[in-house]
Order: C-alpha cells, then sequence, then structure tokens
C-alpha cells in the first residue's frame, strides 16, 4: 500500500508498508513541509494498515545514528529498538495497540489518498 499526503499542487509527502511481512518501507515528507505533523499522519495510516491486515507486530528498518532526523521521530512515535541489524540499520518493533501516539486526525487527513498496487491486491 501506499499513502500519499498533497496539497493542493504537489504531493509533499509519502509512506509505504509491504502487507506481506508488515515492514513499514518508508515515509519521506519533502523538507519545507517537516515539522508540521504530516510524517507522523502518513506513518500511523500505514501503521493502522499494517495492523489491518493480521499483523500484531510490524516492524521497520532505521538508521541508529541518534543525529538522524528519521531516528528521533520513530522512538518519538513509540517505536521500540530490538538490537537487531540488517546491515547498518536497526530493526524497530511496534505491537498493536501499543502505539502511545493516538490516532488523532489532522487537517492533513483530508487530503490522503491511498493506492494499491497490483501485487497488493
Ligand atoms: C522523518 C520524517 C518522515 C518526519 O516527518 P515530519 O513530517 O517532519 O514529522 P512530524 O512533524 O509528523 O513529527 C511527528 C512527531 O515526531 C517528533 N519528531 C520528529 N523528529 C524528531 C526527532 N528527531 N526527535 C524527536 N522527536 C522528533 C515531532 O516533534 C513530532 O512530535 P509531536 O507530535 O509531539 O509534535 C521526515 O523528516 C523525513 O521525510 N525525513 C527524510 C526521510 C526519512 O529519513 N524517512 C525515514 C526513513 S524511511
Amino acid at each position: 500500500m501506499r499513502s500519499m499526503c498533497e496539497d493542493v499542487a504537489s504531493i509533499v509527502g509519502f509512506a509505504m508498508g509491504d502487507q506481506s511481512n508488515g515492514e513499514v518501507l518508508v515515509v519521506a515528507v519533502r523538507p519545507e513541509y517537516e515539522r508540521k505533523g504530516i510524517g507522523k499522519s502518513l506513518l500511523i495510516h500505514v501503521q493502522e494498515w499494517l495492523f489491518s491486515e493480521q499483523h500484531d507486530e510490524i516492524w521497520l528498518l532505521a538508521n541508529p545514528d541518534p543525529h538522524v532526523r528519521a531516528t528521533g521521530f520513530y522512538r518519538k512515535l513509540g517505536w521500540q529498538a530490538t538490537g537487531t541489524f540488517m546491515g547498518n540499520n536497526e530493526v524497530l518493533k511496534l505491537g498493536k495497540g501499543k502505539n502511545p501516539i493516538a490516532n488523532t486526525p489532522t487537517d492533513w487527513a483530508a487530503t490522503f489518498s491511498t493506492s494499491a498496487s497490483e501485487q497488493d491486491q
């Protein structure tokens, strides 16, 4: 599944998950749109979708460097480090119902669009 957030004219962020293994593949927001809650909304959108696809625990790979913005982002949103690495990236996990952040819709939620590739169907 792909989840995108658009302003009037363009896509400003997107997220993707893999329903086959419960992995959040990517969350990305254009730099000029960071720190507005878009990344959080996109991540929660993909998380909820993966949990609804019968995954009780979902995972992602993240750079463990604390100076990388995404590292603090995922930790802030309740993801737990596992100490397991794949290459240079650490596996982070999130259990169903363990997300301390309520799924509170933002103004951006109204502009979300979701699409599934043929592979997802
Ligand atoms: C990581 C990224 C997706 C965050 O998107 P964003 O829209 O700026 O994040 P948000 O504004 O939704 O932030 C959500 C929360 O995380 C917090 N947060 C973000 N970065 C943080 C950090 N480094 N440390 C602690 N908290 C952080 C925010 O303060 C916010 O908290 P709040 O809900 O209490 O206000 C974005 O910076 C990005 O696209 N980075 C480049 C691509 C990337 O690295 N993606 C991840 C790997 S695939």
